[in-house]
């Protein structure tokens, strides 16, 4: 552990300087501790000012916040909105000529979109929906490269009510099938092609893929943006070119109103388990997490070039792309590429050309630029730049160092905000004008949220101490449920073990003596892998699925670039293999579990056994596991093993 040492021992403090503390929305530590106190005496009535203030409401709600069916709460429940109205619709009267999006593609070609465009063409591509029979309620797959059309078809959804489930596009066509189908979704939106770092990802090729699977008879139609060359065979009538589908829409569309907890999307991520679960989310209450933090955490400003390097298939993507910054009325940079094409200074170029003010992106990127030397940034003018983000891992303090010194200048506040797919919304952050930085820590919660340390028990945990990351009251932007699972839910997020009261994250966390929160790890078998969030007991499934192997466990390992590597341990059916065969194996299994899940699940490193460490009860002993693939040295207790000449084995990597 060591991100746990070295941040146990980070003493260095960056208080907010005078000039961000001037004009900041939030202003001085007073301000923020008066909010969040104000909260802390009346939960609701904080919510509701808040809701009041900054959704505009097509009925507004007389009730804030029901309790009545723990954990299911409700929020603002007997209002109605559309989020897409709040997102285009209320901008066209004050700013219309304002750039919503400058989207820059792999290739570098730069294409804009004005709040009047892009209004436009929600309402086009919302009446083609409308057209093809889809209505509120229903379920639409989007399985879309980073462009302003995934902008398009996520804001028409909302805009007609029907709740959409973006698929990361890396996700292979079985992972893709398995969201098609838990979703039943009548409509698959997506494109010829993805184009990442020079390379094409035939999307559309995988959608006819995932359809061939069967059980997908929900899904009536397929929607194609032609991305690339358009070189493919629509199948008629299923399929529909998203082109064609606009041609004679009008331009206008009245928006669908939806009561407040009308589930906005879900979004599909892993747990404890093989399955992903759906994680459902409402309207009003997902909205209004994303304008705050957007104000709070990101300091908003009209003037603010705002860029959010998240694909839309993620969270982040969604309040950060989709939602907040549009909310808000933001302009944005959407970004079709990877940080390291054509070469390393991509980043740095694009925060340059368009004079980017905010920039948001994970811990994993900043590490893999920092391999390539502090003269890179040093070459390009980074002068707009006033705000810095990190997102979706613990950021080392060698890396936030890094990242507040060579890339803001140490002029920019850094806030690393922790959340998750299930808050939708900052939870702990900064609030940049008010709270002073430690590099490695999320600092504070925000105003509203009530985070806590809690033991196996439920009961506070002196500070200093660690234990179990816990939110104590309910709040707006959190996970109604999951699609189609309630009790899965339930006994995830509210586990009776600590009495069911409280929202268990998932995540072990420390707090300091100045209340500061450190995220420590995840406390299930659950990988961070590169800010992704990846499940053993998946990679595990997709490995048995093969016809090779018998058995497997996969256990995470600290990497220097990830966060943290993928290290599997398998049993073939047939023998031990060596040497060549055994190298040839790997590759065949790391590409078996890509084609299962997606490149983003393949194994960093295979090792085979004849068996595994197992108890004599038959338990796989996965500490030991870790310990052999961090390459240490195993002091823990093995006389319970069945097997301890096991160990041996499975000491050294293939070669
Ligand atoms: C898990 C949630 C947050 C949106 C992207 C990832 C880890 C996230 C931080 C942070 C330390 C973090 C946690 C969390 N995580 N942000 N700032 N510091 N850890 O969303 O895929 O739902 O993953 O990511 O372990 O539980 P996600």
């Amino acid at each position: 552990m060591s991100t746990l040492k070295s941040i146990l021992h980070e003493t260095r403090v960056f208080p907010p300087n005078e000039k961000f503390v001037k004009q900041a929305n939030l202003s001085g530590i007073q301000a923020y501790h008066n909010l969040y106190a104000e909260a802390e005496r009346d939960l609701p009535a904080f919510w509701d000012k808040l809701a009041r203030e900054n959704i505009i409401w097509h009925k507004p709600f007389t009730r804030v916040l029901d309790e009545s069916h723990h954990p299911f709460f409700r929020w603002f429940d007997d209002g109605e909105l559309n989020v897409s109205f709040n997102c285009l619709d209320r901008h066209l009267a004050t700013q219309p000529d304002k750039i919503a999006i400058i989207f820059e593609a792999d290739d570098g070609k730069v294409t804009t979109a004005t709040y009047r465009d892009l209004h436009k063409r929600v309402c086009q591509f919302a009446n083609g929906l409308k057209s093809l029979g889809i209505s509120k309620g229903d379920r639409v797959i989007i399985y879309m490269p980073m462009s302003i059309e995934a902008v398009v078809a996520m804001q028409a959804c909302a805009r007609i009510g029907a709740t959409h489930s973006v698929v990361f596009g890396g996700f292979s066509a079985k992972s893709l099938h398995e969201r098609i189908t838990d979703a039943g979704a009548v409509a698959v939106i997506t494109a010829d092609e993805q184009h990442r770092g020079g390379k094409i990802n035939h999307l559309k090729s995988a959608v006819d893929e995932a359809l061939a699977m069967g059980g997908t008879g929900s899904v009536k139609s397929v929607v194609v943006y032609k991305r690339g060359q358009g070189n493919l065979a629509l199948q008629v009538p299923r399929d529909v070119w998203w082109h064609e589908l606009i041609k004679d829409q009008s331009d206008s569309c009245e928006p669908e109103w939806v009561n407040a907890e009308h589930p906005l999307f879900t979004l599909y991520t892993s747990g404890s388990t093989g399955k992903p679960k759906g994680v459902q989310h409402s309207s009003a209450g997902y909205l209004l997490g994303a304008i705050m933090s957007m104000q709070w955490v990101f300091d908003y400003k009209p003037t603010d070039v705002f860029w959010c390097t998240a694909d839309v298939g993620w969270v982040t993507g969604h309040s950060y792309v989709t939602y907040g910054p549009l909310a808000v009325g933001a302009t944005q940079v959407v970004f079709e590429g990877v940080p390291t094409f054509p070469d390393a200074g991509r980043f740095w170029k694009l925060i340059q050309d368009h004079k980017v003010t905010t920039f948001y992106t994970a811990p994993t990127a900043i590490r893999s630029l920092i391999k390539f030397g502090a003269d890179l940034p040093g070459k390009y003018d980074l002068s707009s730049l006033r705000l810095l983000g990190s997102v979706g891992e613990p950021i080392n303090p060698e890396a936030w160092m890094w990242y507040y010194t060579v890339v803001g200048k140490s002029r920019c506040p850094v806030v690393d905000t922790w959340w998750q797919t299930e808050t939708g919304s900052h939870m702990i952050a900064p609030t940049p004008g008010a709270i002073s930085l430690k590099p490695g820590s999320c600092t504070l919660p925000l105003p509203g949220i009530m985070a806590a340390i809690v033991d196996e028990a439920g009961h506070d945990v002196p500070d200093g101490k660690g234990g179990f990351l816990v939110i104590k009251r309910p709040f707006p932007s959190q996970a109604r449920t999951l699609w189609g699972d309630p009790e899965r839910f339930k006994k995830t997020y509210f586990p009776d073990e600590l009495g069911g009261k409280y929202y268990l994250a998932g995540d072990s966390a420390n707090r300091d003596l100045d209340g500061y929160f450190w995220i420590m790890g995840r406390i299930d078998d659950v990988l961070n892998v590169s800010g992704h969030r990846l499940g053993t007991m998946e990679i595990e499934s997709a490995l048995v699925a093969s016809p090779l192997v018998a058995e497997a466990a996969v256990v995470g390992k600290p990497d220097e670039i990830k966060g943290e590597a993928i290290v599997a341990f398998v049993v073939l059916k047939g023998a031990r293999p060596q040497g060549e065969d055994a190298h040839a194996t790997v590759i065949e299994l790391r590409n078996w579990v890509s084609g299962e899940i997606g490149p983003i699940a393949r194994p960093d490193e295979i090792r085979f056994g004849d068996n595994l460490p197992k108890t004599r009860s038959g338990k796989i002993m996965r500490r030991l596991l870790r310990t052999l693939a961090r390459g240490e040295e195993i002091t823990q207790d093995v006389s319970t093993l069945e097997n301890p000449a096991i160990l041996e084995q499975l000491k050294q990597p293939v070669a």
